[in-house]
């Protein structure tokens, strides 16, 4: 039975919204998680679809709420989709994989790539990540002053997910740039004249196209990485189709690239807005970096929305939902939820307690790159603060996007 339920006064479904700063967006989520922790809200504008009748979302802003859903995925299910916005199924089969599956299939699919992330796997890798950081501030000591993102942020996650699936060196930016578009759509500076379909069109042409042409080349001659293991993996008995390698590579594209970027660049700025953290920071960097990442991470918050569907009436903190309705969490608001962070709008490096929700909020689908992105960005800001001590930034040009915390542009002089 559909329940016809009352949207909440307050926007956090408009383009305005969105296009406001994080910072805007917090004060209006600090009043719903006071006032009105559970609520309804018409659908995110500037979607794909049309809206339909009816359609609207369940906004879970409080910390505790997020983590009851992200680990209750028999009530709260991502197999329906996990964007805010309603996308066209093909887009969706063609680029989300297992983030937007459930269990079994979702488990077998994630065991497929998850020996690529374990810390043995990971260790060997380590060395090259730290020079490849080196390599990068070297050419951003050369280059001078400069764009901070296209310079510095982007580079390190492209190759290193890069390096991992085998993508060919002279692919690399076209793979880094469509993953960014298409996440990109409701960005009019992005976007151009083009419609949001066209551009996400254009993106998962040119993944897939790459994607294509590496399981060839893969079949012909095996190498040793992702995209061989997955060219050769058998689910069920039976082999991945091109498809589900293509949306394999989508998903890690996407995710391998854009979050560890935008945590970079707002890490960056924030440490020029806190200058008494970057002196801490400096001055025990070995002692110092574990609890400071965390912080990073919590503090730029790169994912932003997540969904869930209740595959069930259900109730959450007091709220009836009904199946099939649809339940967005928002992690930045989690992560300065202040019934768990002490001043949680202060950059605390060392803080000692931080079950922040930038990674998710557990259960199933928590960042499987998490340990991955903890490595760069701890090889990328050793050499950051020790070899261009005196990097300033100005201002950031932020993405407009419900679902990335993105800055497009990061000026910087050294
Ligand atoms: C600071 C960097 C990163 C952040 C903040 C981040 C955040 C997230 C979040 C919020 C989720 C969804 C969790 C959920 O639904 O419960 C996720 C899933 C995922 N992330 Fe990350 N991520 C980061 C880096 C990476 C990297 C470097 C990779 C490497 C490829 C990666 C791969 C994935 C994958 C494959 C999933 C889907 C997991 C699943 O559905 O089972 N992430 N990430």
């Amino acid at each position: 039975m559909t329940i016809a339920h009352t949207f909440s006064p307050v926007d956090i479904s408009s383009i305005a919204f969105w296009a406001s700063t994080a910072v805007e967006r917090e004060k209006t989520f600090k009043v719903l998680r006071e006032h009105d922790p559970i609520s309804w809200h018409p659908p995110a504008a500037g979607g794909i679809l049309p809206v339909e009748e009816g359609d609207g979302f369940w906004a879970v802003v409080r910390h505790q709420d997020i983590r009851y859903v992200s680990n209750h995925p028999e009530l709260f299910c991502s197999g329906r989709g996990v964007q805010m916005e309603n996308h066209p199924a093909q887009v969706l089969e063609a680029t989300q994989s297992f983030l937007a599956m459930d269990p079994p299939r979702h488990t077998k699919l994630r065991r497929l790539v998850s020996a690529a992330f374990t810390p043995r796997r990971l260790a060997t890798i380590e060395q090259q990540i730290r020079d490849q950081a080196a390599r990068i501030i070297d050419e951003l000591l050369d280059t001078g002053d400069c764009d901070f993102v296209h310079h510095v942020s982007m580079r390190l996650p492209m190759w290193t997910i890069c390096e991992m699936v085998g993508v060919p060196e002279d692919k690399r930016y076209l793979v880094a740039e469509a993953a960014d578009r298409l996440v990109s759509h409701a960005d009019p500076d992005v976007r151009g004249d083009r419609e949001p379909i066209q551009l996400m069109g254009e993106s998962i042409f040119a993944l897939a196209g790459t994607a294509l042409e590496m399981v060839q080349a893969r079949r012909a001659e095996p190498q040793d990485d992702l995209m061989t293991s997955l060219v050769h993996a058998e689910v069920d008995g039976e082999r991945l189709t091109d498809d589900e390698i293509t949306a394999f590579f989508c998903l890690l594209a996407v995710a391998g690239n854009d979050t560890t970027r935008n945590t970079i660049t707002h890490g960056v700025k924030a440490l020029q807005d806190f200058p008494e953290q970057r002196r801490w920071l400096a001055a025990d960097f070995e002692g110092r970096i574990g609890p400071a990442i965390e912080e990073f991470v919590r503090w730029a918050s790169p994912v932003v929305t997540f969904r869930r569907t209740a595959t069930r009436d259900v109730e959450l903190a007091g709220h009836q939902i009904a199946a099939g309705e649809k339940v967005v969490m928002f992690y930045p608001s989690g992560n300065r939820d202040e019934s768990v962070f002490d001043n949680p709008d202060t950059l605390d490096l060392g803080r000692e307690l931080n079950p922040h929700l930038a990674f998710g909020g557990g259960g199933p689908h928590y960042c499987m790159g998490n340990m991955l992105a903890k490595r760069q960005l701890r090889a990328l800001f050793e050499e950051l603060l020790f070899r261009v001590p005196n990097l300033s930034v100005g201002e950031p040009q932020y993405l407009v996007s419900s679902f990335v915390h993105a800055v497009k542009r990061l000026p910087c002089t050294l």
